[in-house]
């Protein structure tokens, strides 16, 4: 993705600009893990999607600026209607998102009577203000098992995930048919064979990715979960199946173990996985957003009174 370049700024300048504008304005940064190196490393918090929440539900900060893509600085603007949200590209989306529309998920829901609807939070508002609970890869087993094992429930968008949980935990969840665009990527012929390569090294994946690859997985989690595995494993070599972005921070928590990226299909558009839409932030962008208070998140105010409902269940099911 071309970025913007600012003539007389350089990275180290923007840097400096980003944390006085950040000062001067009480702002907070608020990074994922699939942002670049250089974002992640001037973010006040990075995370993945359940800890972005938690620290968005708590902060007191005037404004919020998310680097990440546009469902989680939505997310942000529910959980805080009166702050203003920035995010650095309004078209940093989701494939996930972007296969879930309401009018066909409305539809969806009515053949399904009696179900209740566990949204997974990689959705827009409107899928969220149409579901009675939202999860995130982290929590996902947790909130399902949060419901009687005798009711019917539909898991939305993501089939992979809701196949994951589904198999944990015993339940047979209608799932909607989304997928993540870069772990439906992973190769599992590229994965074998680099596994026969590296038989000291452990395979971790991340619950997005298909079946076929989270089946020879050592482990299964989020983002966060699969850097709190690497750390506290005694493995010294890891095989990470995730957006390519996780390896900057999981290297900084384990400086002397090996982390190789899991290989793509030939037809991806990089060798490792890298997700288009969160890579259409830059620090340049990042820097235009908090000096100019845009592009700015909005969202009805119907929508927020429905869609925080689910959100709060879940982050109170989630303490
Ligand atoms: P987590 O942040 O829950 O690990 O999910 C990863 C992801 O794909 C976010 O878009
Ligand atoms: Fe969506 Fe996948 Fe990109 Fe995450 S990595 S933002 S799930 S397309």
């Amino acid at each position: 993705m071309k970025s913007i370049r600012i003539a007389p700024f350089t990275d180290a300048a923007l840097t400096e600009e980003i944390i006085a504008l950040k000062k001067k304005k009480h702002a907070v940064i608020l990074a994922h893990y699939y942002q670049t190196p250089d974002i992640q490393d001037i973010a006040d918090y990075v995370g993945d999607s359940l800890g972005l929440s938690q620290q968005a539900a708590k902060t007191d900060a005037d404004i919020i600026v998310f680097a990440g893509v546009h469902f989680m600085a939505e997310t942000a603007k529910i959980l805080n209607p009166t702050k203003k949200v920035v995010l650095p590209d309004l078209a940093a989306s989701c494939s996930l998102a972007e296969g879930c529309l309401p009018d066909d998920f409305a539809g969806f829901l009515t053949l399904y009577p009696n179900h209740k609807v566990i949204s997974y939070v990689n959705c827009s508002a409107e899928i969220k203000a149409m579901s009675d609970v939202i999860c995130t890869s982290a929590n996902a087993e947790k909130i399902v098992n949060s419901f009687p094992k005798n009711q019917p429930l539909i898991f939305a968008p993501d089939k992979n995930l809701g196949d994951y949980i589904n198999q944990k935990t015993g339940r047979n969840m209608v799932l909607w048919d989304g997928a993540c665009m870069v772990h439906e990527a992973f190769s599992i012929e590229k994965i074998l064979s680099l596994q026969k390569q590296h038989p000291d090294a452990k395979f971790i994946a991340h619950p997005e990715s298909e079946k076929h690859v989270l089946s020879v997985a050592s482990y299964v989690g989020s983002t966060t979960e699969m850097i709190n595995y690497a750390v506290a494993d005694p493995t010294q070599k890891f095989i990470v199946a995730t957006e390519a972005g996780i390896l900057h921070k999981m290297q900084q928590m384990v400086p002397d173990k090996i982390l190789i990226p899991a290989p793509a299909n030939e037809d991806n558009h990089c060798a490792c996985a890298e997700c288009a839409f969160m890579k259409m932030n830059s620090l340049e962008k990042l820097y235009l957003c908090l000096r100019d208070e845009s592009p700015e998140i909005t969202v009805s105010d119907e929508i927020i009174k429905r869609a925080l409902l689910p959100l709060q269940r879940m982050l109170e099911i989630s303490k």
